[in-house]
């Protein structure tokens, strides 16, 4: 097997002077599934950018198949063979399967042919051995099916080298091992594929070798078998990453949040929520675990007011705030962090001080309604520190931050904001280990200060290892509320949350 792809040196600055990549050195066998990581901000989307000709290259040689290339299109990239499939899903709601497939094909337009769209679409599903629907609307099917669609329109576009920007980090356990399967077999059938993830055991599970990339540098390649978790963990954070916490008894007395009887129907006529009770009370963590789908979601939305129920009640320190707005729920004394950062978590186009202030102004003005400046400042260049966010500083554009670095400063801004009850929804999902021991430390901090806290997570391990109690949701319901102290295992959590098991639940939650 040789090379079928080398960097030389490769050094990338931004506009601005960021130092993104610097002399980057690394290589990628024909066959072989090839990890990349490294912490938040290390440099490994922007690599990868550039090796699909998204990002100018400021210094350094590419070699593809043992010639020189010089990318400025990611069309040059796919016409040598390289497909990418970014960290963030890349695809048209409002469009089918097929549709979202062929677009952008060989001078095809947006007034296709809707046949041979959708004919070739289920070819190549047969061909890879993909189980997709190709004339659902994308708006309608599961994230795990979004990530099987973009990696076939990366082969559709005759992709041999495949790269996947944390192609797990959004799906569920099933749905990850249903992706090993199928990458396992492009493999075999020869496809050489990079593979970034902040989830080490996934890199040993399927990785045959793994590069390490530490503040923007190559800190060396190795064979998968060779190192520990433990090991490329130390190589990528500079210190040993410790995930057992001291847990304070707390005696959490005062109920904080109420819901009783919860129900939703959605517009097509599903009942995503069904009689859903729970109850959070002071210095308490209650996880919700399910497969995605499961009325979790819709739950939050409703506590949040961006959803109505049908019927039942959302009762906050015994103040009924069924179907009031998000401002004003904020104001009670909630915060929120949403599952998907970019679309409600953070404006985009805004400066990450200004991003990290949003939800939280009116500390910062005046009677007047004047803001003082000088304090944002200030407060601004605290949770930068606090929080870790590797940026710039707080003028830098939220966009230009990396994956893992939005998402804390996500978290930085709901925790500084004096709030009561938590509403947390996959706080470390993308977060690199290091920054997941922090926030994980964080949120037992909350709960040692009294504060609520009710946290849906798709990470199995992160909820047995925070949660005083689980409820586990399945098609709308809560068929398991599992006391968590004596540490719940994630085989049974999935049985739970597969409705292969069942146990009573008292109508209190
Ligand atoms: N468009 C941009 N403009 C300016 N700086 C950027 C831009 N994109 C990324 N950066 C900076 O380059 C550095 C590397 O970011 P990159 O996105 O490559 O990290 P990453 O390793 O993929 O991190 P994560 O694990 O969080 O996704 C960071 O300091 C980031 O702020
Ligand atoms: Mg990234």
């Amino acid at each position: 097997m040789g090379k079928v792809l080398e960097v030389i040196d490769l050094t990338k600055i931004y506009d601005g002077g960021i130092l993104a990549n610097h002399n980057v050195n690394f290589s990628v066998d024909e066959g072989e599934i090839h990890a990349l990581v490294g912490e938040n901000g290390a440099g490994k989307s922007t690599l990868m950018k550039m090796l699909f000709g998204l990002e100018s290259i400021t210094s350094g040689k590419v070699i593809v198949n043992n010639k020189e290339v010089k990318f400025v299109s990611s069309k040059d990239a796919i016409d040598h063979g390289i497909g990418m499939v970014h960290q963030h899903f890349m695809l048209v709601g409002s469009l089918s399967v097929a549709d979202n497939l062929t677009l952008g094909v060989k001078g095809r337009g947006f007034f296709q042919d809707k046949t041979k769209a959708l004919k070739e679409t289920r070819e190549i599903a047969k061909k890879y051995n993909f189980d997709i629907d190709a004339d659902k609307l994308v708006r309608d099917i599961s994230v795990g099916m979004k990530q099987k669609l973009e990696i076939l329109k990366v082969l559709y576009r005759g992709a041999k080298i495949i790269i996947l920007d944390e192609p797990t980090a959004v799906l569920t356990p099933q749905e990850t091992e249903e992706l090993f399967e199928k990458l396992v077999e492009l493999k075999k059938q020869g496809l050489t594929i990079i593979f970034i993830s902040h989830k080490l055991n996934e890199v040993k599970q399927l990785c045959d070798r793994v590069t390490i990339l530490k503040n923007g540098k190559t800190r060396g390649t190795y064979l998968t078998k060779d190192v520990t978790e433990e090991e490329i963990s130390r190589l990528m954070v500079g210190r040993d990453v410790v995930f057992e916490y001291n847990r304070k008894v707390m005696n959490s007395k005062k109920e904080l949040l109420k819901l009783e009887n919860m129900e939703y129907t959605d517009y097509f006529g599903v009942k995503r929520l069904d009689g859903v009770s729970l109850k959070v009370n002071d210095g308490e963590i209650v996880g919700i675990a399910g497969v995605e789908g499961n009325g979790q979601s819709e739950l939050i939305e409703i506590i949040m007011g961006s959803m109505k129920p049908e019927a039942g009640k959302v009762i906050f320190q015994g103040k009924d705030i069924t179907g009031k707005n998000t401002g004003f729920i904020r104001e009670e004394g909630i915060s929120f962090i949403p599952e998907d950062r970019l679309f409600n978590g953070c404006a985009e186009e805004m400066s990450v001080g200004d991003n990290l202030i949003v939800s939280n102004i009116a500390s910062f003005t005046n009677k007047l309604g004047i803001i003082n400046e000088k304090k944002v400042k200030e407060h601004c260049k605290e949770l930068i520190k606090k929080y870790l966010v590797k940026t710039k500083d707080e003028n830098q554009k939220i966009k230009g931050l990396s994956g893992g670095n939005i998402q804390k400063a996500i978290v930085a801004r709901e925790f500084s904001a004096p709030s009561e009850l938590l509403i947390i929804s996959q706080p470390t999902r993308g977060v690199d280990v290091g920054a997941i021991e922090f926030i994980h430390k964080k949120i037992l901090e909350k709960r040692e200060d009294g504060k609520g806290i009710l946290l849906v997570s798709a990470d199995l391990s992160e909820l047995i290892g925070l949660s005083d109690r689980i409820l586990v949701m399945h098609k709308g319901k809560v068929v398991a509320d599992l006391n968590n102290t004596k540490r719940v295992s994630e085989e049974e959590l999935g049985l739970y949350m597969l409705g292969v098991k069942t146990k009573e639940v008292s109508a209190n939650g």
